[in-house]
């Protein structure tokens, strides 16, 4: 695996991924190099405008893309209820589009690939839509309900994988089952790194249910280590904090490695052939730079009986429940 890069993803003709957040950053070279391997792409972003900005700039960059933007809003229950719904309905995760060999003919498009990539960090403390806290919101509950109501048309999808954006940053705090929207106490970053342990604790219970079911479907995660994006700034501008806002800008240039580098780990778990359920792939240079392969995460990650609890939150506090896997 080493050296891995972006000419080494298999061909994708006939696959179809969702990749949320794809207007930016990891998100959008994540869809671009699908794109450019063959798959269809749906671009799913909360902003029409920024999505279709994207979808535009990548089909100037892979002329034979087959994609399209569907607005996605993380932050809001009935924004992802409304694209679950609507998947299908035609474009290119309709009838004719998308599902390999098993696709969903009949009762519209299936999917083969389903990229929760989207996410905020380090934010002052606001809510979504829902009333929940909004990173634990937008990063974790959003993605549960999308995950949810998308996994039919998964599992009937030879092959299928689900691939959770993470971070390194999980080890800055384990989930407090007991306050998961940090109205007890809110702590930005604290808040970022247990909405972080929540993508992979979702994805050690996904894994788990998926193999009681006897499913072929791979639920994996990713971290992309320091990749420059709009991700760090976007807390200090939703305060006008400029200095913050510089001192982020500059972290980028003089730490970070480009967003097409961040996207290696994400692209790795989504097609290489030898990801196996559960796994956590990251750049292998110190987690923060480098080829993907497997990371470091916290203990608690793996923890069966925190994975079930926050399950259980999970379909509690957003009415998604997973009825087709085994508990
Ligand atoms: N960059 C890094 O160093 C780094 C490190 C560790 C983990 N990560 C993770 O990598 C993932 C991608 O982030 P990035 O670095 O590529 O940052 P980015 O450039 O800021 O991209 C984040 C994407 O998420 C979208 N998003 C935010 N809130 C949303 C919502 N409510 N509904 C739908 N989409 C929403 C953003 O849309 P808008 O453009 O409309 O805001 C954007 O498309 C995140 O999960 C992040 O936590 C990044």
């Amino acid at each position: 695996m080493t050296g891995w890069n972006a000419s080494d993803i298999p061909d994708q003709s006939g696959r179809t991924a969702v990749v949320t957040g794809a207007n930016s950053g990891i998100g959008y070279v994540t869809a671009r190099e699908l794109a450019r391997r063959g798959a269809r792409v749906v671009l799913a972003c909360r902003s029409e405008e920024r999505g279709t900005r994207a979808l535009e700039q990548l089909c100037s960059e892979v002329p034979s893309a087959e994609a399209e933007f569907r607005r996605l809003d993380l932050g809001d229950l009935g924004s992802v209820r409304e694209f679950a719904e609507s998947y299908g309905d035609g474009g290119v995760g309709g009838v004719d589009g998308g599902g390999g060999e098993g696709g969903g003919a009949g009762e519209g498009g299936g999917l083969d690939l389903l990229i929760n990539n989207a996410g905020v960090m380090a934010l002052p403390y606001r809510q979504t839509v829902d009333g929940f806290e909004t990173q634990f919101g937008v990063n974790h509950l959003g993605h549960f309900a999308l995950t949810g109501l998308l996994l039919p048309r998964l599992l009937r999808t030879p092959g299928a994988r689900i691939v959770t954006v993470s971070s390194a940053f999980h080890a800055l705090g384990n989930i407090d089952i007991g306050d998961l929207n940090g109205e007890r106490s809110y702590r930005r970053w604290i808040a970022y790194g247990r909405s972080k342990t929540a993508n992979l604790l979702f994805v050690h219970e996904l894994a788990r249910r998926l193999a009681a079911t006897g499913s072929d479907v791979v639920a994996a995660a990713a971290h992309p280590g320091y990749a420059e994006t709009n991700l760090q700034a976007a807390g200090p501008k939703m305060e006008g904090r400029k200095l913050a806002e510089r001192v982020m800008w500059l972290g980028n240039r003089v730490l970070a490695q480009p967003a097409t580098a961040g996207a290696l780990p994400t692209l790795y778990a989504a097609t290489a052939p030898e990801v196996r359920p559960d796994a956590f792939i990251g750049p292998r240079v110190l987690g923060w730079q480098g080829a993907p392969g497997r990371s470091w995460r916290a203990k608690w990650t793996l923890n069966d009986t925190a994975s079930e609890r926050l399950w259980e939150a999970s379909e509690s506090l957003t009415g998604v429940r997973y009825s087709g896997l085994k508990g």
